[in-house]
C-alpha cells in the first residue's frame, strides 16, 4: 500500500534542532542531566529514584500507577524509594553482593518493582523472567546465568526446577502460602524487619545492571548483558522520540520480562520522573482502552500486535472510551502496518511512530520522530548520535534502495556489552565496526529505513521473539516425536505463528488427539507464547548432509515458494 507520509506535528524539538543535532551529536550533552556528572557517584537507581525522592518539588509525585483485576495501588517517588531501600536490606542480610545475578520470576507488580529496584540498588545483576515461562525455560535462565537468588510467588513456585539449579541457594516468596517453609524467605515478612534507610552501591558505568535473555536461530537463549551506563540512551530517547513531558501520565504495555518492558517500561519514563502506569492481567480491547480512559494516559508505546487486535474490535468499542488525554502513540517489536497507522489516524486523530531496536541495542536506534514526516511502512531514521547503514556480508555499505543487513556503527551508550559466558557469540555479531541486526532492510533516498525480514531463523510471534531450536528440542522431548524442524509462518494478526514439521517415532500413529497432546506439551513445558500453533506431521524432515535441520526449504514449502539451492540437502 503506498501512502502519502503524514506530516510532522510539534514535539520537545522542532525539526531545525534534530537536524542539527544528527550532524554534531555529542553523548556528553547527555551526561549532564545526571547527578553523577557532579558527584561522580553512579548507580541507575539513583537516577530513577531516589534523585526524584530527594527532590521536596518531585517526592510526593505518583511514580508507579499499579491496576490489575484484583488491586490497585499507587506509589510516590518517596515510597518507591523506601520499599526498595528495604529490599536491598532484605538482600544484604541474605549476602547478596555487588555483581551477584538476582532472577524475578512474577506478574508485574509493586513488589517486582521494590524488588527490582533492590537489586540494582545493592549493586546486583537483575534477571527479570516472562511470568509465562515453564519449567524448562526458567531452568535454562538460571542455569546459565548461575543466578544465587530468585524472587518468585506461590504460584509460580511449582516451575522453578530447584534441585537442578545447584547455585540457587535462596527462593524469596511474595504471597500468602500454606506450604511455605522455613525454605523460603517470606516477602513481607522480611520487609516489615527492616529499616527504610540503605546506603546505595556505588558503581561504575560499565557495571552490570540487567540481564536479558533472548533467543538466536541455533543453541539455547542468550544472556544478553546490560550495563548502567545504558541510562544514557534510555534518557536521551525519552526526551527525542517519546517527547516526555512533567506532567506526562505515560503507559508502556510490554512485560518486563522482555527489554521494552525494562528500558522503557521503568528507565525511560522514571529518568525523567514521569508518572508511569503499569497494568496487570490480560489484554482485552476494553480493559486497554479503559486503562487509557480511566488514567488519561498521554504517552502509550505498545506494540503491532496489539493494535491489530484492536483495530479488529472495531470502532464501536473505541468509542464507548474517551481517548482524548493521548498526545504520543509509539510502537515497536515488528513491523508496523500502514493500514493500522491509517485507522489510527482516524480512531485517535494521532499518527502511531514505529520505533526500530531490540535487545541486544539496549535502546531505540531508528525511529519516528514527532516532528518528522512519518513515511507509513518505514521504521523512520537513526536518533542523533547513532548511525546506520544498510552494508553487505564484507561489511561495505551499500546504496540507497539496495537491500541488505541493517547494522550500526558500533558504541551507541545502551549497547549490550556480553554475552553471557559466551565470547565468542558476542564477537560473531560484528563486521568491520559495524553492529549487524540479523534484520534485513533498505535506505530510501532521504535516510528513511525500510524493514524486510529477519535474515536468520528467528521467529517473530505476536512482537515476540522466539529461537526455532528452543521449540525443536522441545518437541523432540515428547516420546512420540522423532524429529522436529519449527518456521514461522506469516499470520495477519500476529505476524507470524509457530508451525512445527515432525516425524513420530515407530509405533506412533498420526492423529488429531496426538498433535494437540504435543503442543500442550511444548505449552507446559516451555512456555505457551513459543507452542506451536500447528503442527503437521511428515515422513521426513529435510536435514543438509551435516545433520543440520534445512528450517528455509521448510518454509518454502509451506508458503509454496521456488525450493533454492538444496545442494547440501542429505539424500
Ligand atoms: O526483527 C526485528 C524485530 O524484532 C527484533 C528484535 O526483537 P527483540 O530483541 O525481542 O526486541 C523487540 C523490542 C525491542 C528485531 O531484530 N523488530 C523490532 N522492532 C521492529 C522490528 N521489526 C520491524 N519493525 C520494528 N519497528
Amino acid at each position: 500500500m503506498d501512502m502519502q507520509p503524514i506530516p510532522a506535528r510539534e514535539g520537545n524539538h522542532n525539526l531545525k534542532q534534530y537536524q542539527k543535532k544528527r550532524q554534531n551529536f555529542d553523548w556528553n550533552e547527555v551526561k549532564q542531566n545526571f547527578s553523577w556528572n557532579q558527584t561522580g557517584k553512579v548507580n541507575i537507581a539513583y537516577e530513577a529514584i531516589d534523585r526524584h525522592a530527594e527532590n521536596p518539588d518531585k517526592k510526593d509525585k505518583i511514580a508507579l500507577i499499579y491496576s490489575s483485576p484484583d488491586r490497585e495501588e499507587s506509589l510516590t517517588f518517596n515510597q518507591l524509594k523506601n520499599k526498595s531501600n528495604q529490599f536491598a536490606n532484605v538482600l544484604k542480610k541474605h549476602e547478596v553482593k555487588k555483581g551477584d545475578r538476582i532472577f524475578l520470576f512474577m506478574p508485574r507488580s509493586p513488589e517486582f518493582y521494590a524488588s527490582f529496584f533492590g537489586i540494582l540498588k545493592i549493586g546486583a545483576i537483575a534477571g527479570p523472567l516472562f511470568e509465562a515461562f515453564m519449567e524448562q525455560a526458567v531452568r535454562d535462565r538460571l542455569e546459565d546465568s548461575e543466578a544465587t537468588m530468585l524472587i518468585t510467588t506461590p504460584e509460580l513456585l511449582p516451575r522453578v526446577p530447584q534441585h537442578e539449579l545447584p547455585h540457587l541457594k535462596k527462593i524469596v516468596l511474595v504471597g500468602e502460602s500454606k506450604d511455605i517453609s522455613t525454605d523460603y524467605i517470606d516477602y513481607f515478612k522480611e520487609m516489615e524487619s527492616v529499616p527504610e534507610e540503605f546506603s546505595m552501591e556505588w558503581v561504575d558505568l560499565e557495571d552490570g545492571m540487567l540481564l536479558h535473555y533472548t533467543s538466536g536461530s541455533t543453541g539455547k537463549p542468550k544472556g544478553v548483558y546490560h550495563v548502567h551506563n545504558a541510562m544514557i540512551q534510555h534518557y536521551a530517547t525519552g526526551d527525542w522520540v517519546i517527547d516526555l513531558k512533567d506532567d506526562d501520565i505515560y503507559w508502556c504495555t510490554a512485560d518486563p520480562g522482555w527489554v521494552t518492558g525494562t528500558s522503557y517500561g521503568i528507565f525511560a519514563p522514571w529518568l525523567h520522573g514521569i508518572t508511569n502506569v503499569v497494568r496487570g492481567g490480560r489484554f482485552t480491547p476494553e480493559s486497554w482502552y479503559g486503562t487509557i480512559d480511566k488514567n488519561k494516559i498521554s504517552v502509550w508505546y505498545t506494540a503491532p500486535t496489539a493494535l491489530r487486535k484492536l483495530v479488529s474490535a472495531g470502532e464501536k468499542v473505541v468509542n464507548q472510551y474517551d481517548m482524548s488525554s493521548l498526545r504520543h502513540i509509539m510502537s515497536v517489536g515488528e513491523p508496523l502496518n500502514p493500514e493500522v497507522i491509517t485507522w489510527a489516524l482516524d480512531a485517535f486523530k494521532l499518527r502511531i511512530h514505529d520505533t526500530w531496536w531490540m535487545t541486544e541495542t539496549g535502546a531505540m536506534l531508528i525511529v519516528n520522530y514527532p516532528v518528522m514526516d512519518i513515511r507509513p511502512g518505514s521504521m523512520g531514521k537513526p536518533i542523533p548520535g547513532v548511525e546506520a547503514a544498510i552494508i553487505d556480508n564484507e561489511g561495505n555499505k551499500l546504496p540507497p534502495n539496495q537491500m541488505g543487513n541493517l547494522a550500526i556503527k558500533q558504541g551507541w551508550p545502551s549497547m549490550m556489552r556480553a554475552i553471557w559466558k559466551n565470547p565468542g557469540k558476542y564477537e560473531s555479531y560484528f563486521i568491520n565496526g559495524w553492529y549487524v541486526s540479523g534484520d534485513s532492510a533498505y535506505m530510501d533516498e532521504d535516510g528513511y529505513f525500510w524493514f524486510q525480514g529477519r535474515l536468520d531463523d528467528v521467529i517473530n510471534t505476536s512482537g515476540e521473539r522466539v529461537g526455532p531450536f528452543e521449540v525443536e528440542s522441545k518437541l523432540i522431548e515428547h516420546p512420540a516425536v522423532a524429529e522436529a524442524g519449527v518456521i514461522g509462518k506469516p499470520d495477519p494478526e500476529r505476524g507470524e505463528i509457530i508451525k512445527a514439521f515432525i516425524t513420530l517415532n515407530e509405533g506412533y500413529s498420526s492423529s488429531d488427539e496426538l498433535v494437540e497432546e504435543i503442543r500442550k506439551f511444548v505449552k507446559m513445558g516451555l512456555s505457551a507464547h513459543a507452542a506451536p500453533r500447528e503442527i503437521e506431521i511428515k515422513d521426513t524432515i529435510p536435514k543438509t548432509r551435516s545433520g543440520k535441520i534445512m528450517r528455509r526449504l521448510l518454509k518454502s514449502w509451506e508458503l509454496g515458494l521456488p525450493t533454492g539451492d538444496t545442494s547440501t540437502l542429505e539424500e
